[in-house]
């Protein structure tokens, strides 16, 4: 298979937004208070734990593209968009920030696919896709739990 630079590049960004999402959301899994409390904390379990196997599957894509996959937390806040968790927020900041920062991962998941699409990489495409799909299932779920 030809080594795609292009692709690879955007493919290390969505790696790295989804590997900030996973931690921001186990930050916040952690640290929620507040009468919905154990909702909450269910909800941001199920979330982080499928983000965390994203991470694996976008890196392995990456690795079988003959690409370099960044696994460190220097490259990773080089490489995202997406904040860091904030401190002593309520539950409702901890849905709004989540909510912004999925709607960050999904543009940068469309920016992938369009790559992909361009380089006619149809495995990338493929999988880009899913990945969109799912966090925008997280979305729904986060503005309904507000
Ligand atoms: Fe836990």
């Amino acid at each position: 298979m030809k080594t795609n630079s292009a692709v690879v590049e955007q493919l290390s960004v969505l790696l790295a937004d989804t590997y900030a999402l996973a931690l921001k959301t186990q930050n916040y899994h952690w640290n929620v208070t507040g009468p919905e409390f154990y909702s909450l904390h269910k909800l941001f379990e199920g979330q982080y734990e499928a983000l965390h196997n994203d991470v694996d599957l976008l890196a392995e894509r990456i690795r079988a593209l003959d690409g370099y996959a960044p696994g460190s937390f220097t490259e990773f806040s080089q490489l995202t968009n997406i904040s860091n968790a904030k401190k002593g927020i309520s539950s409702k900041e901890m849905l709004e920030d989540l909510v912004n920062s999925h709607e960050s991962l999904i543009m940068q998941a469309q920016k992938t696919a369009d790559t992909a699409e361009e380089e006619g990489d149809e495995g990338t495409l493929d999988i880009v896709v899913g990945k969109m799909e799912d966090r925008q299932k997280d979305v729904w779920m986060l503005r309904s739990s507000k």
